[in-house]
């Protein structure tokens, strides 16, 4: 594929996608910690970043939601900026961060260009899996690749799709949404295409249910490979967490961090 065909094929990312994603973390903004609460493994992510960057190093964290890494990471000294499509995640992440150590930046990944560089750029849970379709998954690539300073790193961590790829049916899962009530998550997988339909219901205070729909686009880590390749990166190292456990399928979590440097 050409440069230009590729660019073109950027250009029609992140329409669709992106305000899918918008309309579901805005509904989802207020529940989201107690639905994905810290987990022992958020210092681990630090310690890993070290390996790769000095101390105080520059991490853009793509896709920084509440927060979640973004203020563990700030609290272990690196200087962190976070990019947000959805305001409703960014006005959580001001309210857990009164002193303003995350710096914020409300924006579509798909195109991003902040017009700097830094030496770590990180799309931590899974965010590369929000985009809809494989163009938009590029695009993400040439997002995280543009701000990777020389010498820099791109860390991604996804999850391995194995499981879901075989799915038959919807898998239904419930959430409990601290005092407030609960969520149960629908989940139908569509393997042609590599998407998760993903529907949430939630019975919050008492009040009738909401919900709140979403697309997914699961990721191998071959394809993942290959997608780096087009936006000049090139895989050096990959684990099934954030403690540099083997990538060999033996971890009951089934995550993928990798490890990208920009080609010369
Ligand atoms: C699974 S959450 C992860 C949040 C955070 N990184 C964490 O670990 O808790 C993915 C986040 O990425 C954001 N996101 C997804 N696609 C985006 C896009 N194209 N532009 C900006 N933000 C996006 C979503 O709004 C959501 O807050």
């Amino acid at each position: 594929m050409t440069d230009t065909a590729l660019e073109a094929r950027q250009s029609t990312a992140g329409g669709f996608g992106t305000a899918l994603t918008t309309a579901y973390s805005e509904a989802l903004a207020g529940v989201y910690d107690d639905v994905y609460p810290d987990t022992p493994d958020l210092d681990d992510i630090g310690t890993f970043l070290l390996t790769l960057a000095h101390p105080g190093a520059r991490v853009l964290e793509l896709g920084v939601g509440t927060g979640r890494v973004a203020l563990r990471l700030a609290e272990q000294g690196f200087e962190v900026h976070g990019v947000e499509t959805s305001p409703a995640m960014l006005a959580r992440l001001a309210e857990k961060d009164p002193r303003g150590r995350v710096v914020p930046h409300l924006g579509d990944l798909t195109g991003l260009d902040l017009g700097r560089t830094f030496d770590v750029v990180l799309a931590p849970f899974n965010v590369l899996c929000c985009a809809t379709a494989v163009d938009e998954q590029i695009a993400l690539m040439h997002a995280l690749a543009r701000h990777t300073a020389p010498g820099g790193h791109v860390v991604t961590e996804t999850f391995d799709p194995s499981d879901h790829h075989v799915q038959k049916g919807n898998a239904v899962t419930t959430h409990p949404v601290g005092e407030r009530g609960a969520m149960i998550e629908s989940v139908a997988v569509l393997p042609a295409s590599q998407n998760m339909l993903v529907q949430n219901t939630l019975f919050l205070d008492g009040a009738p249910p909401s919900c709140a729909t979403t697309v997914l686009r699961y990721l191998w880590p071959s394809e993942l490979d290959l997608l780096g390749g087009v936006a000049r990166l090139e895989l050096v190292a990959r684990h099934s967490g954030w403690r540099e456990q083997p990538f060999d399928g033996g971890d009951s979590r089934k995550m993928c961090v990798s490890v990208f440097r920009p080609l010369a």
